[in-house]
């Protein structure tokens, strides 16, 4: 058995200690807000925070988060308050929709550790793919977010 902390609840899961945790909260958790895009930990969809750090759940062992303090995209906050997520509803930031939840935990993660990030800085941290090309727009949020 593997005991995690996920969104401040313990949750105890029998699974084998090298599945991936993305597998273990979208299969064993139904956490469905992180999103499985390549699987190669190439694309950032699955970005969740491990110890408020953004981590790519593709490609961290479940047995590698055990111990840290795990957070999705449905615990960010408790009602979509989050400065990122406010940012990105104010900007209208997302078109499918499918990589935001990465995009807004990498850049909570961001905001965390540099609460004033220039557009390089921004460019650096948040190398997740966007196919409908939302890049700009998350620019703009992020520095509305930091503003705020
Ligand atoms: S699904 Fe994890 S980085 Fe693409
Ligand atoms: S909003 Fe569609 S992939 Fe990013």
């Amino acid at each position: 058995m593997i005991r995690l902390r996920i969104n401040s609840k313990e949750r105890l899961i029998d699974v084998a200690p090298d599945m991936p945790l993305l597998w273990v909260l979208r299969d064993s958790l139904n956490l469905t807000g992180t999103k499985y895009g390549c699987g190669i930990g190439l694309c950032g969809a699955c970005t969740v925070h491990l110890d408020g750090e953004a981590a790519r759940a593709c490609v961290v062992p479940v047995s590698q988060a055990e111990g840290k303090t795990i957070t999705t995209i449905e615990g960010l906050s408790s009602d979509g308050n989050h400065p990122v997520q406010v940012a990105w509803k104010d900007l209208d930031v997302p078109q499918c929709g499918y990589c935001q939840p990465g995009m807004i935990m990498a850049a909570a993660a961001l905001l965390k550790d540099n609460p004033q990030p220039t557009d390089k800085d921004i460019d650096a941290a948040m190398s997740v793919l966007c196919r409908c090309g939302t890049y700009q727009r998350v620019r703009a949020a992020i520095h509305a977010a930091a503003k705020s």
